[in-house]
């Protein structure tokens, strides 16, 4: 991605208090039960916490090797969901290598039926070779490769259709936050998602601010946080409250291993999407790890 914005240089970020839609009042919060609030601390949904590494157009055969050795050394907390993207070629050489407890990602998927389309890999290929999940909607998909809102929405009906599952993402630019759209663009993403999916079952949603993408500038945890609740709040109004409850709602732009449990602790943080900081094994594995600061005792 390109480098922040200037504006972006000085971190004043504009304050999502300033975006149109009102903040989710608390009565509206999709609440868990008590015995589970006891054992989770600041969970809203009921879904494991999930950790996604998305590797973008990074690697070669060595320093993937090297990577998945990492991973396969590092100590993983069971309550967590974890799964790496490595760019289309490199896919088979991970299955291959990477201990099972961690899930193969695609970073991107055709639409429909393989057939003559130049360059791009199917679904049904994907599941051919073990990947289980795609990527879609990434804001380098949507603004560098100009995806739009339906076009994404369609490639995830495709992909669940043949069961791969969906990490669906949405968030604003820069400037649609600072014009207080925030919640306006964020929604409209998932109203895409919502025309052409019907089961929620096998979708994650990855809030990533554009901003905060490959930029050092993460949202803070109230930043965060406000979206996410909103974000569930539309699922629970237009989708059902079940799946509100159960669907994870995982944050991405600028995770690091240093700022991950502060953000983790709140409570409509489901888990996290990472790119640079999924090269470094340790790393991701600290961020994988974070769950434990979901976690009270009981
Ligand atoms: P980043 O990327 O962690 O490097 O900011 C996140 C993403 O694009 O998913």
């Amino acid at each position: 991605m390109a480098a922040a914005p200037s504006s972006l240089a000085s971190s004043h970020l504009s304050p999502i208090a300033a975006v149109s839609t009102p903040a989710v009042p608390h009565q509206l919060r999709i609440g868990c039960s008590r015995r589970r609030a006891q054992r989770i601390v600041a969970m809203a949904g009921s879904g494991k916490f999930f950790v996604g590494g998305n590797w973008k157009c990074n690697g070669t055969k060595d320093s993937i090797s090297k990577l998945v050795s990492e991973l396969n050394a590092a100590t993983l907390e069971t309550d967590v969901d974890v799964v790496v993207a490595p760019p289309f070629i490199y896919i088979d050489q991970v299955k291959n290598s990477l201990t099972g407890r961690i899930e193969v990602s695609a970073q991107n998927v055709w639409i429909g039926k393989g057939g003559a389309y130049t360059g791009e890999i199917s679904a049904e290929q994907l599941v051919d070779i073990g990947c289980q999940w795609v990527i879609l909607g990434h804001s380098e998909r949507r603004h560098i490769i100009g995806e739009n809102d339906e076009f994404i929405g369609k490639k995830a009906a495709y992909a669940l259709s043949q069961n791969v599952k969906v990490i669906a993402c949405i968030g604003e630019l820069l400037e649609e936050r600072e014009a207080g759209k925030t919640f306006d663009v964020c929604f409209r993403q998932m109203k895409a998602f919502a025309d052409s999916i019907s089961n929620w079952a096998d979708v994650v949603i990855a809030y990533e601010p554009v901003w905060a993408i490959g930029t050092g500038k993460v949202a803070t945890p109230e930043q965060a946080q406000e979206v996410h609740a909103a974000v569930r709040n539309w699922l629970k109004t237009n989708i059902s409250p079940d799946v509100a409850s159960s669907t994870r709602i995982i944050y991405g732009g600028s995770v690091n291993a240093a700022n991950c449990a502060e953000l983790a602790k709140k409570e409509d943080i489901d888990g996290f999407l990472v790119g640079g900081a999924s090269l470094k094994g340790p790393d991701f594995a600290t961020i994988i790890n974070s769950v434990t600061a979901k976690k009270v005792a009981a």
